[in-house]
């Protein structure tokens, strides 16, 4: 159990005044969690403090070799106003799987679940209430000595910061179109695909940029050894209804293993489909597609939630899906998670966590 010492700004900022327009992750809250590591020392200072610039030395290990990691989850507001949270011991195990690979000391998991509560609590209000918002929180960890040798850090911060944001996509739950990339690769087997880390992210743009040169909106990777098989969006897993069949790639250690994908995979199985985690290469879609047995296709993630994909570019191959409207089972999964979330639709499995 963290000791949490709250330090409350004095000076409050104006909460946005138009929910319609809060976009994704660019306004932030009036208060933010920040947790020291010191070799020898541990996990210690657990404070919530006013939103402010952090001070660090220019040689930090974070800014030369990318030591680093972020999870991402969010508060959602119940019919009653009351705050939620979906799963956030998902993220608290993630955490420690990318720390492990990172070579990031491990952090409770009781002490990740009870800081984000701490701080979603002191800046509750900050909850958007408009449909389809939320308050993002964004836990994250950085390497601090200043040295420049490659080697573990033995200091950490543990931070988190908090921002109300409305759909992901400028287009909302409008389908969007998806770049199959066939010449970058963003990991490789034995890398860090499955860790939640800047890198990732970093080794990501080049290839985003190419996929909104083309008017796309995001990338679709292939597997880094064969660029055959479909591994993942750049922030979000992939699902398809290939003749009635649920259809994602396995969890391969080269993807991330999605809070939400995990979630609609339950969903999907109690709702009586057939659920295939698997390897699916590019052919056996264009296969599916040219015989009419691709039916949906859509992402998942926290910022996502669940994105109908309406188009495919591969190559000079532009496939659109079904329609190019979102599917019955996409709406479907969509309804139920974001009303799980938001208290609107019993939970059965138990994923809600009161703040
Ligand atoms: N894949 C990548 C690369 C992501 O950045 C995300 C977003 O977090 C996801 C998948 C979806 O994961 P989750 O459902 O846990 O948010
Ligand atoms: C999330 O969905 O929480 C993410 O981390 C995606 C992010 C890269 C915007």
């Amino acid at each position: 159990m963290l000791d949490i010492k709250i330090t409350k700004t004095t000076t409050p900022k104006a909460k946005p005044a138009d929910e319609s327009k809060l976009g994704f992750g660019k306004i932030f809250t009036d208060h933010m969690f920040i947790m020291n590591y010191t070799e020898g020392q541990g996990w210690h200072d657990a404070r919530i403090v006013p939103y402010e610039n952090v001070s660090l030395s220019p040689a930090a290990m974070v800014f030369h070799y990318g030591q680093e990691m972020f999870e991402g989850l969010k508060a959602y507001r119940g019919a009653n106003g009351e705050p939620r949270l979906f799963r956030p011991d998902m993220n608290a195990k993630r955490t420690n799987a990318t720390n492990e690979r990172l070579c990031i000391p491990q952090l409770p998991e009781e002490d990740f679940v009870q800081a984000v509560k701490a701080v979603v609590k002191v800046d509750e209000d900050w909850i958007p209430r408009a449909a389809g918002t939320s308050l993002y929180i964004r836990p994250f960890i950085i390497a601090t000595d200043d040295f420049l040798g490659v080697a573990p850090s033995k200091t950490y911060m543990f931070m988190i910061i908090l921002s109300p944001s409305g759909a992901y996509y400028a287009s909302g739950l409008a389908p969007v179109g998806i770049w199959i990339e066939d010449d970058y690769v963003r990991a490789v087997r034995g890398g860090i695909g499955f860790a939640k880390t800047g890198g990732n992210y970093a080794a990501s743009l080049a290839a985003q940029v190419k996929a909104h040169d083309g008017g796309y909106s995001q990338v679709l990777w292939l597997d880094g050894v064969e660029r055959k098989y479909i591994e993942e969006v750049g922030a979000m897993n992939i699902f398809f209804k290939i003749d009635g069949k649920v259809v994602t790639p396995a969890l391969s250690g080269s993807i991330l293993p999605g809070i939400t994908r995990n979630s609609v995979i339950t969903l999907c199985k109690n709702w009586g489909y057939e659920v295939e985690e698997r390897k699916i290469s590019v052919d056996e879609l264009i296969e599916a597609q040219n015989t009419g047995k691709l039916e949906e296709v859509f992402g998942t993630g926290t910022a996502a939630v669940i994105s109908p994909v309406g188009t495919l570019r591969y190559k000079d191959d532009v496939m659109t899906i079904g329609s190019g409207s979102i599917g019955e089972l996409s709406q479907k999964l969509y309804d139920t998670v974001t009303g799980i979330q938001n208290g609107t639709v019993a939970d059965e499995f138990g994923w809600t966590v009161l703040v």
